[in-house]
């Protein structure tokens, strides 16, 4: 391909360490994988169930309302009030490819080129080139790692500048695992207000919260209408990776506009997925309980297996998601993707290298315990028998 075929914008883009990993791993046998932020349950059989007899009804064959089916939507409405605490109603809602696709949209719809958004750092290093491909301009606010990576609000304000458009967080955080309080968000609300920001969301581990740490919605505060919009996903909270759907939550007004760049990249989610979701939000949430004590377990066991390694790693204790974050101590760290990619290769353990996740993740490593409890296992033996 002649490379200058292809756009700047696009050229920016780093190559993923998450894929490159994934790529090395493959190279490789046996290896215990810590890299995906990903379910490694399937979805709950009700949920294909209701999949496979709306294929069987003929109801998936077409294209849906771009916006998402007005059952599903009426039914996101509902989960919004009882669980988010957002008054909502269904012109405020777009059913989207994921959260993944929402948030794109969302930055899309707001940001003009030279725009900047703050991100907090460590963030999720898919938002960063979400910015960077709508030519914006990524600004980092960094988090207070000692302190679980919890937001430094005077670091957002003092981010801000004439050209600040919005700010863009995931809370409970893909990759440190920290959830930002209700008392922090709404001091992160006031800062948008008073600015006239837009706060973008990406709420994809909602459910996923462990201790005393409580998932709060910056859409649930009333001044905030026309300053948010909220990002969800089926991915996490019922395990539907591949089935590709989440939505978002805007004011009415803002809905169209952000369907404006929808349309023109998806029409509509898969009519498919969209049954599933009905189903999922309609029926039992026995699920999101399971799936929710399986990541605490898993989190308790991983926290105890870094123990024994504290002469290389520092750890915060995740507070949500399924994801963390330690520090690499010893110097090999420095370059955590030469550290990374020698752990695979030397110990045959798949992590992620910090480094991709905003100025401040370099030296870290992220590690997913969304994985059997014996994958955890199987990693920390071999990393203790390499290191020690
Ligand atoms: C914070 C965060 N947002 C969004 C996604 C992707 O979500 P979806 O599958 O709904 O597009 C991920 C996946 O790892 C994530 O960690």
């Amino acid at each position: 391909m002649n490379k200058s075929n292809i756009s700047n914008r696009v050229k920016q883009i780093p190559k993923s360490a998450i894929h490159e990993m994934t790529r090395l791993s493959k190279q490789i046998e046996d290896v215990a994988f810590l890299s995906w932020a990903k379910p490694t349950s399937g979805a709950p059989a009700h949920i294909r169930e209701a999949a496979i007899e709306a294929i069987n009804n003929g109801l998936v064959d077409g294209y849906s309302e771009s916006a998402g089916l007005l059952e599903l939507r009426k039914e996101i409405v509902h989960k919004l009030n009882r669980d988010n605490h957002i008054e909502a109603n269904p012109a405020q809602i777009l059913v989207t490819v994921g959260a993944i696709e929402g948030i794109a949209a969302a930055i899309l719809a707001v940001i003009d080129p030279g725009d900047e958004v703050i991100l907090p750092s460590p963030t999720y290093s898919t938002h960063i080139n979400q910015v960077l491909l709508a030519s914006g301009k990524p600004v980092f606010a960094p988090t207070l790692e000692k302190q679980g990576f919890m937001l430094d609000i005077e670091a957002v304000r003092n981010a801000v500048t004439p050209k600040t458009k919005a700010i863009l967080y995931c809370s409970p955080s893909n990759p440190t695992g920290s959830v930002f309080s209700e008392g922090q968000l709404r001091q992160l609300a006031e800062i948008a207000l008073e600015h006239n920001l837009m706060v973008i969301t990406d709420e994809a581990y909602e459910y996923f919260v462990f201790d005393d740490h409580k998932h709060f919605s910056v859409a649930s505060i009333p001044e905030m209408k026309k300053n948010v919009i909220s990002c969800f996903t089926f991915t996490k909270t019922y395990a539907m990776t591949g089935w590709r759907i989440g939505y978002l939550h805007a004011d009415e007004e803002l809905i169209p506009q952000i369907n404006k760049v929808h349309i023109p990249f998806a029409i509509c989610v898969p009519v498919v997925s969209q049954y599933a979701a009905l189903a999922a939000l309609k029926q039992s949430q026995d699920c999101v309980v399971e799936f929710r004590e399986k990541y605490l377990s898993a989190r308790n066991l991983m926290c105890q297996r870094l123990e024994s390694l504290d002469s290389i790693f520092e750890y915060q204790k995740p507070g949500g998601s399924y994801l963390m974050f330690p520090k690499i101590l010893v110097d090999e760290g420095k370059n955590s993707k030469t550290f990374c990619e020698r752990l695979l290769r030397e110990a045959k353990v798949s992590t992620t290298p910090g480094g991709d996740f905003g100025p401040t993740g370099e030296q870290h490593l992220r590690l997913s315990f969304c994985v059997p409890e014996d994958m955890i296992n199987m990693a920390f033996d071999r990393m203790e028998a390499y290191f020690n």
